[in-house]
């Protein structure tokens, strides 16, 4: 089962003392003010699912011993106390927002509902999402965040053709989820999940079957976020 939560840049703790040395050592190399933040915004959704689902303190001293590491890769993994989680994490920002999804084989993303270009529909999207997207900038983005959740599944990311992974969605039921599925172009089809929350679209993926994710707090926060507009910038 999956679980998730999302976390806002104003619970960003003072100081370092919830931070690890090597994510410390991580934030302090980002030189631009708006990475670091994201990145910490990340570390601070995922600190806070880590800590939910295994019974532990989110306070700073408890949350140093969770670690949200990265593989070469890129993809994020999480030591507890210096021992592998037993767990997946996958982590996403967007305006001042981050959202962890907690599973297996899990990936996913957080965008907002805003206008794509024509080129970017046009050279990002295959023809049947072109055809799904057209005239709506919710289901553009909706495509697009599922693609970049599969993409983080595959653990590639936008080394890969976003082609090459082709989403279908359906509508979203009484709970707000609406099923998702990728087909891939060399392998089996993944499935997912997404909704719409306030200006947000969220998106999961799973390399098998999954029920739809759980919220681990906090439900609708995301719904009535304010999107911090100082972010705004192409992605
Ligand atoms: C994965 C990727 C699509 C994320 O997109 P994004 O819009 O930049 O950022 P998001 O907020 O959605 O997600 C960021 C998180 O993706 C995760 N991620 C990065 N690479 C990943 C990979 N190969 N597999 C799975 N997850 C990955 C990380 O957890 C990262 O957060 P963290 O660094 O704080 O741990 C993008 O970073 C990518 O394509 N990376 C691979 C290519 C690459 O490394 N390019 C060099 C940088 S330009």
């Amino acid at each position: 089962m999956t679980r998730w939560l999302a976390r806002g840049e104003a619970s960003l703790p003072d100081g370092q003392r919830w931070l690890s040395p090597a994510e410390a050592a991580r934030a302090a190399a980002l030189a631009y003010p708006k990475r670091r933040t994201e990145y910490l915004l990340r570390r601070l959704a995922a600190k806070h699912a880590a800590a939910a689902v295994t019974g532990r303190s989110a306070e700073p001293a408890a949350l140093a011993g969770v670690q949200v590491l990265n593989a070469p890769d890129g993809a994020p993994y999480v030591l507890i106390d210096g021992v592998a989680a037993g767990f997946d994490v996958s982590v996403a920002d967007r305006a001042g927002w981050a959202v962890c999804v907690v599973g297996r084989g899990v990936g996913c993303d957080l965008e907002l509902v805003e206008p794509r270009s024509p080129a970017f529909v046009r050279d990002f999207l295959t023809g049947a999402e072109q055809r799904f997207a057209a005239g709506s900038d919710a289901a553009a983005n909706l495509i697009w965040s599922a693609k970049e959740s599969a993409l983080k599944v595959l653990r590639t990311g936008l080394r890969r053709d976003t082609r090459s992974v082709e989403v279908t969605a359906g509508a979203s039921g009484a709970d707000g989820w609406g099923a998702l599925t990728v087909r891939v172009t060399e392998g089996s089809p993944m499935t997912g999940w997404w909704r719409r929350e306030g200006a947000f679209v969220f998106t999961v993926v799973t390399a098998e079957p999954d029920v739809a994710p759980i919220c681990l707090d906090q439900r609708d926060v995301l719904a009535t976020a304010a999107p911090q507009h100082s972010w705004l910038s192409p992605r």
